[in-house]
């Protein structure tokens, strides 16, 4: 069987990893196309040899550019690659651009050879049409054949959609497999880290576009800065905002490069809480008993705060109500591991099986 994985962007590496562990298990090495929508070393390189991804074998290099740049640039250059492999089945993961990119080419070729698309993190729905994931996440399931869904919650937003319950199948959380894997090495956290200490990472447009916002958030962290330390890895996208709007972290944030992927976890795994605007943190927050506070409107992970460490910040998010919520994560800080339905570290295994017997 022809299998055809997509990466992008940071977030989709931890989700791809476990399916390529799987499949090679099985003795099938599936085509790896790596967008280059991240491309720094700290965004992309250091994820692959973190998680002992091989190199790919397609670099389509698609790296900046506006939502339509980078979106039509991934369509141009995947479609070459899609029609000279010809795959079974074109896995796509998560709701970066680059995801409904290639779900976008592959939909309208794969009838020349049968082939299909397969979406990995299907049914995740904050239902706020401001995000672009969002846009990505709804038009990727409406196009994919097998829709793959984290957890229970999800199959409920496809029914309401429409789609017919024979295409969606539950596997778990993949992101949760390389976590379990490797949260019990300590060796990885950057040195120097303070004895206690929140982390806190930012890079959402909705938060860092806007320098009112960015700067209101930024006030609410140096206020909690001032009574616990603030481990603050820096996206490349925040950090120019920041630049361009004159904020100044305060001396008890400690800003830092991003971490790779292994490092990050035994970073977050040793907080005593964590903010974020991030999807994937809420995830790992909750899986390794850490409090999360979001700092963001609405989740399209509602699993988190059901069933695990996470909230969402009081809305608006002014800097008050970012120290309100700190300081309440913080308070319920009791270090207890939740694991949804699934969240076993056995995602990729499912996910090759549902893709061999479909
Ligand atoms: C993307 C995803 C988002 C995901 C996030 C994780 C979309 C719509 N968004 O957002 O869902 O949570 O990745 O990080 O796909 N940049 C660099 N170096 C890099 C990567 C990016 O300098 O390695 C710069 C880009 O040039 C761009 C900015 O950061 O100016 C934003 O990158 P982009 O890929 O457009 O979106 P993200 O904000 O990273």
């Amino acid at each position: 069987m022809n299998l055809l994985v997509v990466a992008g962007a940071r977030p989709n590496f931890m989700k791809i990893a476990p399916i390529l562990w799987a499949a090679e298990k099985r003795g099938i090495r599936p085509t790896l196309v790596h967008t280059g929508q991240h491309y720094d070393e700290g965004m992309s390189s250091a994820f692959f040899r973190d998680l002992h991804i091989p190199e790919p074998d397609y670099y389509l290099a698609c790296g900046g550019g506006s939502h339509a740049v980078q979106t039509a640039r991934v369509m141009e250059r995947f479609e070459p690659v899609v029609l000279e492999q010809r795959p079974d089945w074109v896995i796509v993961v998560g709701d970066v651009n680059s995801t409904l990119a290639c779900a976008l080419v592959t939909s309208k070729l794969k009838h020349a050879w049968g082939g299909r698309i397969a979406h990995v993190e299907s049914g995740l729905r904050s239902h706020d049409w401001r995000m672009p994931e969002e846009v990505n996440r709804v038009l990727t399931d409406r196009l994919s054949d097998l829709l793959l869904t984290p957890s229970r919650d999800a199959h409920a937003n496809l029914e309401a959609e429409g789609i017919p319950a024979e295409r969606v199948r539950f596997v778990g959380n993949v992101m949760i497999d390389p976590l379990l894997r490797f949260a019990s090495e300590n060796g990885d956290a950057p040195e120097g880290l303070p004895a206690e200490y929140i982390v806190l990472t930012l890079h959402r447009p909705a938060t860092v576009d806007d320098p009112v916002q960015l700067r209101e958030v930024m006030e609410g962290v140096d206020r909690v800065a001032e009574s616990i330390p603030v481990v603050f890895p820096v996206h490349p996208r925040t950090r120019s905002m920041m630049e361009g709007a004159g904020i100044r972290p305060g001396p008890q944030v400690r800003v830092i490069e991003p971490l790779g992927y292994r490092a990050m976890v035994a970073t977050v795994k040793n907080a005593r809480a964590v903010l974020t605007d991030s999807g994937g943190l809420q995830e790992e927050t909750t899986a390794l008993g850490v409090p999360c506070l979001t700092l963001r409107e609405n989740t399209e992970r509602p699993i988190t705060i059901s069933e695990g460490t996470n909230r969402l910040v009081e809305w608006p998010m002014t800097a008050d109500n970012v120290v309100r919520g700190a300081l309440d994560a913080l308070a319920r800080a009791d270090g207890a591991p939740r694991r949804p339905e699934g969240w076993d570290g056995r995602a990729g295994e499912r996910i090759l099986s549902a893709l061999l017997e479909s």
